[in-house]
């Protein structure tokens, strides 16, 4: 008898553990150009247990592109242009099955990377919420919530916030509980 209790126990936890903070199916979506990104949205998917998606742009970004000093790089001229669409190499599978849907990315020119906007126009996001996290060099997250909010019109966006590539795995789950 005790054992069969403490087997029912186990498998509790068991279950506990599998969900981790939610009954809300969760999405951990990032584009990251040089490494950094990717790692926060690691660390907020084992926070969170969520499932996670790799951003990955159909033309990968060189370094050349990346050179936000020359203003003919890949990367200013999308940024200078509000429509700019690049293209992402996959779909992530199943999102209409997702409550709440993290959207990470690095900063660049003060808002969200051009890719993010495809990113928001390539999904149906009616009734999600959604919630923008980036890394920079400093900068804040900006209005890439508000621009992104602007793609996804029935969607719940939020402002989101910016984090050090050496935030705990504790502090993102402390602020991604509001929404869990
Ligand atoms: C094209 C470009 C524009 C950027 N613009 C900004 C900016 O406006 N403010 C800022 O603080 N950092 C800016 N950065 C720095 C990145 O936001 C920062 O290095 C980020 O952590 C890189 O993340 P990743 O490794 O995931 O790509 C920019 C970087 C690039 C490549």
């Amino acid at each position: 008898m005790l054992l069969g209790c403490a087997a029912v126990l186990t498998g509790c936890n068991t279950k506990a553990e599998e969900n981790h903070m939610t009954d809300k199916k969760v999405l951990v979506a990032y584009f990251s150009a040089t490494g950094t990104t990717e790692k926060v949205a690691q660390k907020l998917q084992k926070a969170t247990g969520a499932d996670i998606f790799k951003i990955i742009p159909q033309q990968p970004y060189s370094a050349d592109d990346l050179n936000w000093q020359n203003p003919d790089s890949r990367s200013s001229v999308e940024m200078k242009d509000k429509s700019s669409r690049p293209a992402i190499s996959s779909k992530a599978e199943n999102m209409p099955a997702y409550d709440v849907v993290f959207v990470g990315f690095p900063v660049w020119w003060y808002r969200e990377p051009s890719i993010i906007d495809t990113f928001m126009e390539s999904y149906d996001f009616s009734g999600k919420t959604v919630i923008p996290f980036a890394t920079s060099g400093g900068s804040p997250i900006g209005n890439s919530g508000k621009n992104m909010q602007a793609l996804a019109p029935d969607a719940k966006v939020f402002e989101g916030k910016c984090f050090s590539v050496t935030v705990s795995e504790d502090e993102l789950k402390n602020w991604a509980k509001q929404w869990l």
